[in-house]
This record gives C-alpha cells, structure tokens and sequence, in this order.
C-alpha cells in the first residue's frame, strides 16, 4: 500500500502521470473513482484551499468526506510515543488512527511545525504517526512539505510556459510579519529541481538556508537533471533571465524559538526589500509569478504583479482541485490491487 507524504518518494514519470490524470479530470470532473469509498480529512491547522479541494475532489470522484479538527471539534491527538498524556490531547495516533482506518478508505493529514524546536519538526511526528499506524493510504495535505501544492504550481508552469527543462526557477523569499512554515519553500525547491529547472534560491540572509535534508534531495534532482542549485541575497542575479518567480515567506531555521532575534535579523538583512514588483519583475525573462496563498498584498507582492497576467497563483490554486484527485484516483487503485 502507498501513501502520498513527498515527492520524494515519487519519479518525475510518477509525477508527471498524476499531472495528466489532473488535466483529464479538469477536462471530465466527474467519474467513479472513489464510489463507495468515505474519505477522513485530519486538520490540526486552518485550511481554505485545501479543505475546499479536498472535499469537493472527492465528491466529483463520487466518494464520501469527513473532515475532522482535532483540538477544535474532535479531541485533541497525541502523536509521540512513549509520553505522558498529562497535556491537552485526550487520545493517541495508536487508538485514532487504526480506527479512522476501520471507517475511512483514505487519510488526509495536515500538521504544521510547532515552531519552537526544528530537529523535532524535522521528524514530521504527527504525519509519521499516521503513515505508521494506518492500514489506508495517507496523504499529506501540509506538514513540513507540501507536495499537492507542489503538484498544482508544475501543472500551472507546465501549462504557462510548458518545457521545464533549463529554464530558471527563482524561489524568493518575501516578507511576512511573521516566520511561517518552510513547507512551501521546501516543497517548490523540491518540485523544480525534479522538472529540471535552474533553480535561484534568494534570501535576506544565509540563515534562511532550508533544511539540508531538501537542499541535498534538490541537489540530486539536479545533478541529475544537469541543472544547478543556487543561493542568493542578491536580489538582481536572481530576477535577471528567471522564466518563473516563486513567493514563499519563511523562518530561519538557526532561530527556531528565538523569534525575536529573527525579527532583528530581518530588520537588519533589510527584508522588507524583498516585496515582489513590477521593477524586479522586468529584469525577468518575460516571467511568471506564483504563490501558493493566503498571500498578504503589497506585504509580499505587489498590486501591480499579483493583478497581472505573470500571476498564476489563481490557476495554480485551481489545479489544488485537479491534482488531488488524480493522487486520490492513484492511491485508490493501487490500494485494490
Ligand atoms: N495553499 C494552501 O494550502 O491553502 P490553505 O492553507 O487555505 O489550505
């Protein structure tokens, strides 16, 4: 049985069949993949997109959801073996999740970091837990990656600008009032490098380096590719000549837990200066931009970008739709046979 958590474990060719199958039911919404088949959401985190795609796939696919938010309208889950349950969370991942198995077909999960110790997060535990105690497929709908988006964003590019090989992919940081999750970043660099592009990481400073643990997968794909991967704080060489413009706040890793000392250090990198426009945009090959939202305007793009034809991140939060249910068709056919 298979489970849908990175694309690391995922060929290119894997990939690119579930972005063929996305474009056959973009075309023809609605079949009989997941008939008879019920389907639990697990949201430990608030969700627009990905609670909305999830649902309405599996409804198109004539499947039936459940979505449940522990530590809101379900009770609160413990994840980590071995500890003293003396804390908020009423029930374990050992009892849940071999019962959502009993009753559901397939397993969605989201579970963001906790923001405070990075070698912990970097464990993915909650995502970990599921994958190890379910007896049904599990997908990952946002931990420490996110490889629907990952997903969407290609079949955006693929269908903007189509052949991904050789063209550059800059990943750029860009301000938030807060650190936020790496997951999107990880992810985006993780998606690029596997379709062959050069890809431009750009940051106020080397802290925002992602775990090593994506930058080495990344450097494979494009070693592989014959492609490079390439960090930069200077803003000009990673706009000039880039095809595709990738937004993404996050922490510094080196800062996990110490928020504020971060905070300084944007001040001090001049983070502020990484706001996407229309000046920086026009030292790119004619390129594209793209999000994976919620995005806070003129904060991270601006106006003048985010309303024009360069930005995807529209269509790209469509394909959420598309793709997930070519991962959900995918896992319920190799889980029949
Ligand atoms: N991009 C994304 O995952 O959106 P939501 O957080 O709204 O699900």
């Amino acid at each position: 049985m298979r489970h849908f958590l990175t694309t690391e474990d995922w060929t290119r060719e894997e990939l690119q069949a579930l972005l063929d199958a996305a474009r056959v039911f973009r075309a023809d919404p609605f079949s009989d993949a997941l008939a008879r088949r019920s389907l639990a959401f697990v949201f430990f985190n608030p969700s627009m997109r990905t609670r909305s795609s999830f649902q309405v796939g599996a409804h198109q696919l004539g499947g039936h959801s459940v979505v449940l938010e522990p530590g809101g309208s379900s009770w609160p889950i413990e994840a980590r073996d071995g500890v003293v349950m003396d804390g908020d969370a009423e029930e374990h991942a050992r009892e849940v999740v071999p019962i959502l198995s009993r009753y559901f077909d397939m397993i969605g999960v989201r579970s963001f970091p906790k923001f405070k110790i990075w070698s912990d997060d970097l464990t993915d535990p909650v995502l970990s837990a599921f994958a190890k105690y379910a007896s049904v497929p599990v997908i990952n709908m946002e931990t420490i990656v996110h490889p629907c988006q990952e997903l969407a964003m290609m079949m955006a590019l693929q269908d903007r600008i189509g052949e991904t090989d050789g063209r550059k992919f800059t990943l750029s940081w860009v301000p938030h009032p807060r650190p936020l999750n790496t997951a999107v970043a990880n992810s985006a660099l993780l998606m690029a490098a596997k379709f062959g592009f050069d890809v431009t990481i750009a940051v106020p400073d080397e802290a925002y380096r992602l775990d090593e643990r994506f930058m080495s997968a990344a450097q494979e794909s494009a070693a592989a590719n014959g492609r490079s991967i390439t960090m930069t704080t200077d803003l000009d060489a990673a706009y000039d000549g880039a095809n595709v413009v990738y937004a993404k706040s996050w922490g510094a890793i080196p800062y996990f837990g110490r928020w504020d000392e971060e905070a300084a250090l944007r001040e001090k990198a001049g983070a502020a200066r990484f706001m996407i426009d229309e000046e920086k945009m026009a030292r790119t090959d004619n390129g594209v931009v793209s999000h994976c939202l919620p995005m806070r305007r003129n904060v991270k793009i601006a106006d003048a970008v985010a309303d024009s034809d360069r930005f995807l991140g529209v269509a790209e939060a469509e394909n959420r739709l598309h793709v997930q249910k070519a991962v959900m068709a995918r896992l319920a056919v190799e889980a029949r046979s």
